[in-house]
């Protein structure tokens, strides 16, 4: 597909999803101490592929930004860590993702130092050197510019800053049909890297101590619960692929990397 073609259908995807759509995939990815605070609206857009704030390692005072904040519920478990010391920017492309976090961060009681910026993940509203960590859960894979995504996290952290996300990784051979399918591209599939070109596209935008763990395997059956995928594209996936690989067409994986400035 084009770059004009996957970004117009992710937006439209992204812009057009009920309300309530992530509930269910929430329970799966949090514990249920970090949902149990949370407020509905943040938990009800909960769109993500893991839990990248488990891993991060959050610290009072850091400086994060969540790429691609949605409805806001990782940036508002950042907030909680950060404390009111540090600062949470979400970015979103969508004005209306943006409104969400906003208002989300606002019955959490976070908002002071809780934001979120109308922007991309490909050219960041954030100056160089300005953050500690940066976060991201399921938004890297949506890029047609993956490297440019990379290489904007790393301009905008501080030497020594730190980059921890979430995102699907995929084998190499997904049949053609899937590759080109607007649905699979939206729902993070299509546009998954493999571990290794992942590894290597970190690599090369500048980060350092690269490292891929906790590997969560997603079926078609799993990730038909999102509300990206409609029934045809699920359809579609169970007649394309290999029936010994439908049982994990995807894996979520915490990518973690330092950028050594
Ligand atoms: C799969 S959802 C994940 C939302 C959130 N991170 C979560 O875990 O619930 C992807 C989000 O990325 C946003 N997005 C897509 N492309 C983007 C881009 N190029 N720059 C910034 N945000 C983008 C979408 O609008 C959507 O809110």
């Amino acid at each position: 597909m084009f770059q004009d073609e996957i970004r117009t259908v992710v937006r439209s995807t992204y812009g057009r999803l009920p309300s309530g759509a992530g509930r269910s995939m929430a329970a799966r990815l949090y514990s249920e101490d970090q949902l149990g605070d949370l407020p509905d609206e943040a938990v009800d857009w909960s769109l993500g592929v893991g839990n990248p704030v488990a891993h991060a390692a959050l610290g009072p005072g850091d400086h994060v930004v969540d790429l691609g904040c949605g409805g806001g519920i990782d940036s508002i478990l950042a907030a909680r860590a950060v404390g009111p010391t540090g600062r949470v920017t979400g970015v979103d492309t969508l004005a209306e993702m943006c409104e969400r976090t906003r208002k989300a961060a606002e019955a959490a009681g976070v908002a002071e130092w809780c934001e979120a910026a109308h922007g991309e993940m490909e050219d960041l509203p954030l100056p160089d050197d300005s953050v500690d960590v940066v976060i991201s859960n399921g938004v890297v894979n949506l890029s047609p510019r993956k490297s440019r995504a990379l290489a904007e996290a790393a301009r905008v952290l501080r030497p020594g800053g730190r980059l921890c996300i979430s995102d699907f990784v995929v084998s190499d051979n997904l049949p053609p049909e899937v590759l080109t399918s607007g649905a699979a591209w939206a729902g993070c599939i299509a546009g998954a890297l493999s571990e290794e070109v992942l590894a290597k596209k970190l690599a090369n935008s500048g980060f350092t101590n690269v490292e891929l763990g906790e590997r969560i395997p997603f079926s078609i059956d799993d990730v038909a619960v999102y509300p990206l995928f409609d029934d045809e594209v699920i359809r579609l996936m169970k007649r394309v692929v290999p029936e010994s690989e439908q049982r994990q067409i995807a894996t979520c994986v915490i990518a973690k990397a330092e950028h050594p400035g």
